[in-house]
């Protein structure tokens, strides 16, 4: 029912197949109003919307015509319709009379593509006996619908909604228990006072305490989400479906939707945007005409805006810049750049999920971006390589940092350790560096060292950034020697000098590509990868190195976009001898093993067993369970999707073994 198709951080494009066609997600569902609808949401973009089954079901002659004629005529729309089931007017109203298989009922006989058990959406800050009481019952009723559909055979796909108010262990313990419950998607509740009180920092919390224990193959709804402005942030947290009924409810008070907030037209000097609408009318214009026509075009303004951010958001997650989009616009509104810097908290957790080599180089666009899973994911690499005797740090030089430093005389003072004599060959070289905090200067043309951009002027948080960096790896050696220039240059504070040598940088391709694949195969096997008779080809064009042979064996080549290796056969067959199982691979069923061997792509499905430190986009051998290998080739998800995913591919097979 979906797929996932790009990735960047937790936000995905996927596909959601429904009975009434296929929706691109991030999408956003217009909420339409039964009864008062007159916006043809479709010519604005809407491949898919939402509406209350409860508002039909309450009157009595939309309730006969949705009977007779179905849904679909009923709102004149003939892609797919989720509806809701009345929970919210349980909320507003503290009460509804319908029961829960009643509504189950009725959303299925007026031919609902996605129905809503009847959740209870709890206030933020209660007191927690309350919110645990309504999340048992949303619990209870999630479970009752759905065995309820499964006996009658009903077509209905069923939403169960994530509550459990600010709590963040009861909304995981609430996704966690919906899960077992295989819903067809899992909306997240209650989040729209949070929004409405622009506690964003909250809905971060909430949302991440409720993505974690989700599964990854079914497609999550933030309930009541519809301003542009929050879209960017959603998605990187895992968020695929939004629903608006702000286009319409801004428009009848006269309040224009963009990106970086709302605008009143009694304020409106000049259009915001390049709409058909912005084009068209004047703000005086506009503010002249009768309110129905008015409210119309305001809303049309609005649906276009939305459908611009998420066609812009899905084009950054195919790109790779989705935190760039987010930063940014979190920068609109400070309770958003409090929600972004909360987002840094997780971190680690988006690094599960972003992709290990991406398109495009990172952009700096404030001390938030040092918190990126990119970053996160750099610096725990680099602890774990293999380590030489001593640390040396240079800083300031210009990319590309190896070339800049080559054979250049440096005078380097002791840092920390014993004031020895420092032999460059037992060394490591690496740059202080923003935004990556240490670059070893064998890595400097690797993704995601290569493609980066920061300011020149450093800002407090960075410089902390720095110290904080060189203080942690320099425990990791016997001695640390640093360059004059980074502390001069980024003004750190650090200790007096305390003894002075002069040393040289050399370049040195063997040792580069071992550091390289030590980095990317996140083991120290560029000694036993790179073993023999060694033959380093270059591109003639741009001195890069592109092949890299043992005699006239090739073993692996040098992706020219991000200096990652993409293996050969030898080179796959030396990996797998020298780095221990499960490493590295992803183990199939004994079924495909043919398939396997025959270069057909691996499928989710038939994945018994995968190494959990493997992410999207990474390089991988792919075994039986006795550790034959069968063939290598690239992940496209991680290791918990390929385990949620029942469909789909998970490797790209480069070549089997037959
Ligand atoms: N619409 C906005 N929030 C909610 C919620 O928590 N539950 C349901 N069913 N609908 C909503
Ligand atoms: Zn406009």
């Amino acid at each position: 029912m979906f797929e996932i198709k790009a990735k960047d951080n937790r936000g995905r494009v996927g596909v959601l197949k429904t009975q009434h066609g296929k929706v691109m997600t991030p999408a956003l569902m217009p909420v339409i109003h039964p009864r008062k609808q007159t916006i043809d949401v479709k010519k604005y973009g809407a491949d898919i919307v939402i509406t209350n089954a409860y508002l039909i079901y309450k009157d009595p002659k939309l309730k006969q015509k949705a009977l007779d004629e179905g849904l679909h005529k009923l709102i004149d729309f003939q892609g797919p319709v989720m509806t809701d089931s009345g929970s919210f007017q349980l909320s507003v109203y503290g009460d509804v009379d319908i029961g829960n298989t009643e509504v189950i009922d009725f959303q299925e006989q007026i031919g609902s593509d996605i129905g809503t058990s009847l959740d209870i959406p709890t206030a933020p800050y209660v007191d927690k006996e309350e919110a645990r009481k309504d999340m048992e019952i949303t619990i209870k009723r999630a479970q009752e619908a759905i065995e309820y559909r499964n006996n009658k055979n009903y077509n209905l796909k069923l939403n169960s909604v994530v509550q459990g108010s600010t709590f963040p262990d009861l909304r995981s313990e609430c996704a966690d228990r919906l899960t077992s419950l295989n819903a067809d998607l899992y909306p997240i509740g209650a989040v729209v006072p949070l929004m409405e009180g622009y506690d964003y920092k909250n809905l971060v919390d909430v949302v991440m305490a409720s993505v974690k224990n989700l599964p990854d193959n079914k497609p999550r709804h933030l309930m009541g989400a519809g301003h542009p402005m929050v879209f960017a942030l959603c998605v990187a947290m895992g968020c695929d479906l939004f629903d608006s009924a702000a286009y319409i409810l801004y428009a009848e008070d006269d309040r224009l939707l963009t990106t970086t907030g709302t605008i009143k037209l009694e304020n409106l000097h000049e259009m915001p945007c390049s709409c058909e609408v912005c084009s068209k009318y004047t703000p005086d214009e506009l503010r002249k005409l009768p309110k129905k026509e008015r409210v119309e075009l305001i809303a049309a303004h609005n649906l276009h805006v939305s459908f611009a951010e998420l066609r812009r958001i899905r084009q950054a997650i195919y790109e790779g810049t989705l935190m760039e989009l987010v930063e940014l616009r979190c920068r609109a509104h400070p309770a958003l750049l409090d929600a972004v810097r909360e987002l840094g908290n997780y971190s680690e957790d988006l690094e599960k999920y972003d992709p290990s080599v991406k398109k495009s180089a990172f952009f700096y666009t404030g001390p938030e971006s040092l918190k990126r899973a990119t970053v996160t994911r750099h610096l725990e690499k680099l602890r774990n390589q293999p380590k030489k005797k001593d640390l040396i740090i240079l800083g300031g030089g210009r990319k590309p940092y190896s070339k800049y430093y080559q054979g250049r005389l440096g005078r380097f003072h002791t840092l920390t350790g014993s004031q020895e004599q420092v032999n460059p060959e037992e060394a490591d070289f690496m740059v202080l560096d923003i935004p990556f905090g240490l670059t070893p200067l064998d890595l400097d043309e690797t993704y995601p060292l290569a493609q980066n951009v920061a300011p020149k002027i450093l800002d407090d948080d960075s410089i902390e950034f720095l110290i904080n960096t060189l203080a942690e790896f320099s425990e990791y050696y016997n001695q640390v020697l640093i360059h004059a220039r980074p502390v001069r240059e980024y003004g750190l504070d650090l200790p007096e000098y305390e003894h002075s040598h002069d040393i040289r940088f050399k370049k040195d391709d063997t040792r580069k590509i071992k550091a390289i694949a030590n980095y990317q195969f996140q083991s120290d096997i560029g000694e036993q990868l790179f073993d023999g008779d060694l033959n380093i080809e270059k591109s003639k064009k741009t001195g890069k190195i592109r092949h890299i042979y043992d005699g006239e064996e090739l073993i692996a080549n040098m992706r020219a976009s991000d200096a990652n290796f993409v293996l050969s056969d030898e080179g796959a067959k030396r990996l797998h001898k020298n780095i221990n199982y499960p490493n590295n691979r992803v183990v199939v069923d004994s079924s495909v093993e043919e398939f396997a061997r025959d270069g057909k792509s691996v499928f989710s499905k038939f994945v018994v067993d995968i190494d959990s430190n493997i992410r999207a986009q990474d390089e991988v051998l792919i075994t039986n369970s006795n550790d034959d290998l069968l063939a290598y080739g690239k992940v496209l998800l991680n290791p918990k999707e390929i385990n949620d995913f029942n469909t789909g591919q998970a490797v790209k097979v480069r070549k089997g073994f037959k």
